[in-house]
């Protein structure tokens, strides 16, 4: 393998947001707004606190926002100047200018998997970052950077996982693995979406991922499973036969930001900790809402 350190991330972004139907009809769901702040600027910082340089957001039909978004906005650069908002023409040029950001289509939605895949040619043949926009995680050190600190030590693909509500078991990719050492497992089992029957434990991956380029064939093997897409974990299941896949317990919050009630959530915490929001949310929340 070419290189060891992580250096480029791929953003799937290509999905239909089904979830978020009305607004995903004609905004994407990664443009969503945590208050202020689209969920993918988010994801985006995530990669780049990682030291991640190069990054490949995957879209699709319906995603032209996302490209604006990180493009150089003339007109509304000279309106603040003019107008004197230098702090928020600040943060507006520090948006565009953040990372080298690539953009691949996918031209249509066939899943997680095939989205990765349409990043092989400008991946190439080094290990790689994955991130979802549907997780937004809190962490002192930040979570992908633990599992490509993880894979720096041990050169292995290796997955971000949680706990998971039994309820919620069947909106997952569930795991069963062997500690290796403290929240590290080889992973034995992994299966998409599974019933709470089938499910091999109660520990589910989230949207965070260190994958070697070996990925790639095993995508192209997958056969399209769970909702006729092709998976990301099927094509990990493939992977497990060739080399080992580990998983770590990663340390922070997550999100669910794909889910209404986790995008909510996401909203209330990141008010809480906004000075000039703080006193009055607390207030609102403490006289019961509504
Ligand atoms: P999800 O299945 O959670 O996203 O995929 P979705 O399909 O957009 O949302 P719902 O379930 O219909 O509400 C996880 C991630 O993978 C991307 C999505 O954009 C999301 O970030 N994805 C999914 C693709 O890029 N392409 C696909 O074909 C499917």
């Amino acid at each position: 393998m070419a290189e060891q350190r992580i250096r480029k991330a791929v953003i799937p972004a290509a999905g239909l947001g089904t979830r978020f139907l009305p607004a995903t009809k004609s905004m994407p769901k990664e443009m969503l707004p945590i208050i202020d702040t689209p969920i993918i600027q988010f994801v985006v910082e995530e990669a780049i606190a990682a030291g991640i340089d190069d990054i490949i957001i995957i879209t699709g039909r319906g995603k032209k926002a996302i490209e604006d978004y990180f493009d150089t906005s003339p007109e509304l650069e000279s309106h603040l100047f003019k107008n004197k908002k230098y702090a928020l023409l600040r943060e507006i040029k520090d948006i565009s200018t953040l990372v080298d950001i690539h953009y691949i289509r996918q031209k249509e939605p066939k899943g997680l998997g095939d989205a990765v895949l349409k990043a092989e040619k400008h991946v190439g043949n080094e290990p790689f970052a994955v991130l979802l926009g549907d997780d937004i995680i809190k962490a002192e050190i930040p979570c992908i950077k633990q599992l490509t600190n993880l894979f720096e030590r041990y050169s292995k693909s290796i997955i971000a996982v949680e706990e998971v509500p039994k309820e919620k078991v069947s909106s997952y990719g569930m795991i069963k693995g062997r500690e290796i050492a403290e929240s590290i497992y080889r992973i034995e089992e992994i299966i998409e979406k599974p019933s709470l029957e089938e499910a091999p434990s109660n520990i589910g991956t989230v949207g965070r991922y260190v994958l070697t380029p070996a990925i790639f064939d095993c995508i192209k093997e997958t056969k399209p499973g769970s909702g006729t897409e092709i998976q990301l974990t099927d094509a990990i299941k493939l992977l497990m036969e060739k080399e080992d896949v580990f998983a770590y317990s990663f340390k922070g919050k997550r999100y669910d930001a794909g889910d209404k009630t986790g995008y909510v959530k996401a909203i209330i915490d990141f008010a809480l900790e906004k000075e000039d929001l703080k006193a009055e949310i607390v207030r609102y929340l403490q006289e019961g809402g509504i």
